[in-house]
């Protein structure tokens, strides 16, 4: 009979977990922000036009940091065009996506979204169509007490007090053909250093991410991270991954084994900026922000003939995939890799938060309801605060098209500041139940507090309007906590959540 270990001490620790791994992304693209977020006349939305539904969705899941306003769109943006009076705003065609942006909703209205949310902002400049003159007057807009000419102005325009952004991107994927400004990774690198260095003059309490690759297999990967970090490598504190899956074959054991390039991708990266700082004889060491990451590929032929019947127009349904089950155990696998990784991933944004391949969906005048990549995300975020440890596992394994030795039961594992103990594990087995016994050695006797299942007999499975609940967390039943042992049954394809706590504790 199959069966897995998972062995934890207290004293195997990878790291803190940087609350930051739980972030999320809105870029105004599609109907992210205009119909997701902000839907003035919506029965729920407040006198700012924000859809109190969808804040409360938004809470639910417990996102710390959103990264704004883009992504590829942020690349043509001039951050000047959304701040003042909404009806003097300029309408402009964004060349990322091929639409026009009103700018209705912009910094200062973003920035109120988001204390409403309970999230911070983590803000992208403009390094494509722009430079270091733009990105250093925004961090004055933004974070500056007064008394200067850009500080005035937003304290003209409402805000007296600073928005206090603490987190910035340097744009956004400068190695891509597709990004307006592309750049060759020393134009970016000298860039990003000229704007970080100027960025962190006006306000020193920032942190900065530089572009990294835009996936694992772009053809730059590697030599674009050395030569950009070679440039800006002491003004930067991380530097960013993005990474999107699919599986438009069909191919669940492939797919679900993706979160291993995941995991070769992370420690590459941190290979790369050891290597630079080894060089530079640097005393700091890089962290990563995986500011992107999902599976994607759902609605691309939809996005084409949406973009075919209506190029230029407002608020497209762009990117709207719906999310099937086997989504929600990659996306799992996922968040147990950057766990395992929780040493140098410092800032992850799952891309993205409404209706653009997103954890949350609405319908225009309608309901909003969660989708099957919810789950994974919202049990994370709610239960891996704390200190990863490093889990020692043995499960039997499978071999695929593009990896062998996967093992059929992934987990991680955080203890909390109360002693308990979070295990996070998938079966990624398509036919039996796997019993996972975690030897809890060190931590005394522990009992199971909860056992949290995400299972669907259908890995197609959505969640839609109509039926919300269709693919959406249960109890597990039958795990037996036995002297520092703990054993529970994960389902065949399932994502698990089991909180332990010390016996006697509620
Ligand atoms: O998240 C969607 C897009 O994916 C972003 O705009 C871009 O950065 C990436 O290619």
């Amino acid at each position: 009979m199959k069966k897995a270990v998972m062995i934890l001490d207290k004293d195997f620790a990878i790291g803190t977990v940087d609350p930051r791994m739980y972030g999320s992304f809105i870029e105004h693209l599609g109907r992210a922000v205009y119909g997701g977020i902000y839907e003035p006349g919506h029965p729920t939305a407040d006198k700012n036009g924000f859809r109190q539904d969808v804040i409360e969705k938004v809470r639910q899941l417990g996102i710390p940091v959103v990264r704004y306003p883009g992504g590829n769109f942020v690349s043509g943006f001039n951050w000047e065009d959304s701040i003042g009076p909404k009806e003097q705003r300029p309408k402009r065609l964004d060349l990322a996506w091929g639409t026009t942006e009103t700018n209705e909703v912009g910094l200062h209205e973003f920035a109120e979204w988001a204390k409403k949310a309970g999230t911070e902002v983590m803000y992208a400049v403009n390094l494509g169509t722009r430079g270091a003159d733009a990105a250093r007057n925004v961090v004055e807009y933004c974070n500056h007490p007064g008394g200067s000419a850009w500080s005035d102005l937003r304290i003209r325009n409402g805000a007296k007090k600073p928005f206090g952004i603490k987190l910035w991107c340097l744009g956004n994927e400068m190695d891509g053909p597709w990004q307006m400004g592309q750049k060759t990774a020393y134009e970016y690198g000298r860039a990003a250093n000229e704007a970080a260095k100027m960025m962190k003059w006006v306000d020193p309490s920032i942190e900065l991410v530089a572009c990294g690759s835009s996936a694992h297999d772009s053809p730059t990967f590697g030599s674009w991270e050395y030569e950009v970090l070679d440039q800006c490598y002491s003004n930067v504190d991380y530097v960013s991954l993005h990474r999107y899956y699919g599986n438009p074959t069909g191919d669940t054991p492939g797919f679900l084994a993706r979160s291993m390039d995941l995991d070769a991708f992370i420690k590459e990266v941190v290979a790369i900026c050891d290597a630079v700082g080894g060089k530079k004889h640097a005393k700091k060491k890089l962290n990563l922000s995986f500011d992107e990451w999902n599976v994607w590929y759902h609605s691309n032929q939809q996005d084409q003939e949406v973009l075919k019947a209506d190029k230029w127009g407002r608020a497209l349904p762009l990117l709207e995939d719906v999310y099937n089950f086997e989504d929600a155990l990659l996306a799992g696998a996922i968040l147990i890799t950057f766990l395992k990784n929780a040493d140098r991933v410092k800032v992850a944004c799952l891309a993205q938060l409404v209706n653009v391949i997103a954890p949350i969906m609405t319908r225009n005048g309608g309901g909003v309801w969660a989708q099957t990549i919810f789950w994974p995300m919202m049990h994370a975020s709610r239960y891996g605060r704390g200190t990863s440890l490093r889990p020692i596992i043995s499960s039997p394994v499978y071999d695929c098209g593009d990896y062998e030795n996967v093992p059929l039961v992934d987990g991680a594992a955080v203890m909390g500041d109360d002693g308990s103990v979070t295990v996070f594990a998938v079966n990624r087995d398509l036919k039996d139940a796997i019993p996972l016994e975690c030897d809890l050695r060190a931590f005394g006797n522990m009992k199971i507090a909860e056992h949290i299942v995400l299972h669907h007999d259908d890995v197609k499975a959505v969640n839609t309007e109509e039926h919300p609940d269709e693919v959406a967390p249960r109890k597990g039943r039958g795990g037996k906590a036995d002297g520092g042992k703990v054993t529970v049954r994960l389902p065949a394809l399932s994502w698990n959540v089991i909180r332990l706590t010390k016996e006697g504790k509620a």
